[in-house]
């Protein structure tokens, strides 16, 4: 089709294009999630379960998406972030570093992948002072070679915290995936089947030159990086060598030696997880109530299901660390919905990978429009200029609270 990013109304429509646009091999790791992609679906489902209660006679005139995280140390313009995700070379060329672009552009906050196709360094070369990234760790078996990945993050002064991935211990079963390496592989009779992109951490390589460049528009050529063993699909090789044996008591003691940047634990699922995630404050600063997308355990719970528990049995974490979330925010009315319930900000995963993939960093800009654009909207309709008057009392919760 000749449709651009910007002929997309929405997320649905720029997942569409991304779809027409990106090989079959990138899709399939895009789209995937876990088992019957059951907790991917609940996700996105959980935000209609949720009724809006407007006001009126609300002077709606100005509109102001903006706000701070982390105890105010973090100023965003709107309180949507991108977040890690490994990989974005597969999407397009742009990579990382057009997904930094395209955040600079709306000042929202992006979480780079431990297993990005671009190195730290190169993809927040170019940003200004005061535009702001986390650093998403995934603990490797051998410490050390995340020790020197810390020690490279902390030379990066725009990266402003550490977000440590604990939902994923092991690779979930990414039927998607799996089934595109096996089909393409027996259709071409060897296991040759490469890719473009060479994961950061993997590759050990601390230099900041340019990766391998891509032979065409997103051919897949080169398997360096990922152990060679890509028969199991993307997620499954990028797996390779992930500590699975991480522990409240052992971990954040390590954590603390390597590093003073706040921790943000990433994939917290249970209140009783989110509450002794607040014991650890104030090294923990924060925590991500995240399924990964579906992509880890399915049938795990939306992030949505967990913030009404943590309202329900431990609502005095809301005051002293931040909870945000993410999994299947498509709409702006998703986005307004968890800030209601006290979340501080609200991560998209797949919609930037789909925006890269449909327009390259235009594609990422044009997600972003789209996403602030309907957020400011919903909180005129309600009634709501400012982000923290965003409450309770603008959301109604009953259907949820029947599950
Ligand atoms: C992810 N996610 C992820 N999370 C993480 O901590 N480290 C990573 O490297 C990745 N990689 C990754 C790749 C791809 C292709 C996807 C789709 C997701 C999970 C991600 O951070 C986030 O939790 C989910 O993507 C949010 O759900 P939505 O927005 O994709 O529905």
């Amino acid at each position: 089709s000749t449709q651009t990013v910007a002929d997309c109304l929405n997320l649905d429509e720029i997942e569409k294009l991304a779809d027409e646009k990106i090989n079959r091999k990138a899709w399939a790791y895009y789209y995937s999630a876990a088992d019957d992609l059951v907790t991917k679906s609940h996700n996105n489902k959980a935000y209609g379960q949720i009724l809006l209660r407007p006001r009126v006679f609300v002077d709606c005139t100005l509109c102001d998406t903006s706000t701070t995280l982390l105890s105010s140390k973090l100023k965003v313009d709107i309180p949507i972030f991108v977040c890690p995700a490994a990989m974005a070379r597969l999407g397009h060329p742009d990579g990382e570093k057009g997904i930094a672009q395209a955040c600079a552009k709306y000042s929202a906050l992006q979480i780079i992948s431990n297993n990005a196709s671009m190195t730290p360094e190169q993809i927040v070369a170019g940003a200004g002072s005061d535009q702001v990234f986390g650093w998403q760790l995934y603990v490797q078996d051998d410490r050390s070679k995340s020790e020197k990945m810390l020690r490279r993050i902390h030379a990066l002064p725009n990266i402003k915290f550490i977000c440590l991935t604990l939902d994923a211990p092991v690779p979930g079963k990414r039927e998607h995936d799996e089934r595109e390496w096996k089909v393409k592989q027996s259709m071409a009779g060897s296991t040759a089947s490469t890719l473009p992109v060479r994961s950061s951490l993997q590759s050990g390589s601390s230099s900041t030159t340019t990766p391998d460049p891509l032979t065409g528009p997103h051919r897949i050529t080169d398997v360096e990086g990922l152990g060679g063993d890509t028969s199991g699909g993307v997620g499954n090789a990028l797996f390779a060598g992930t500590a699975p044996d991480l522990k409240w008591d052992t971990t954040l003691p390590w954590l603390a030696k390597h590093t003073s940047l706040p921790i943000i634990l990433k994939g917290v699922q249970t209140h009783e997880d989110v509450y002794l995630a607040s014991l650890h404050a104030p090294q923990v600063q924060g925590v991500l109530l995240s399924n990964h997308g579906g992509r880890a355990l399915d049938t795990a719970p939306p992030a949505l299901h967990t913030l009404m528990e943590v309202r329900k049995y431990c609502p005095e974490v809301l005051e002293k660390i931040d909870l945000w979330v993410d999994g299947g925010i498509k709409r702006g009315t998703d986005v307004v919905k968890a800030l209601c319930l006290g979340a501080k900000a609200v991560g998209v995963g797949r919609a930037a990978l789909w925006g890269l993939g449909a327009g390259g960093t235009a594609g990422v800009e044009r997600v972003l429009e789209i996403l602030k654009a309907e957020t400011e909207t919903c909180m005129r309709l309600l009634g709501v200029g400012k982000v923290e008057e965003l409450g309770m009392q603008h959301i109604n919760t009953r259907v949820l609270e029947r599950d």
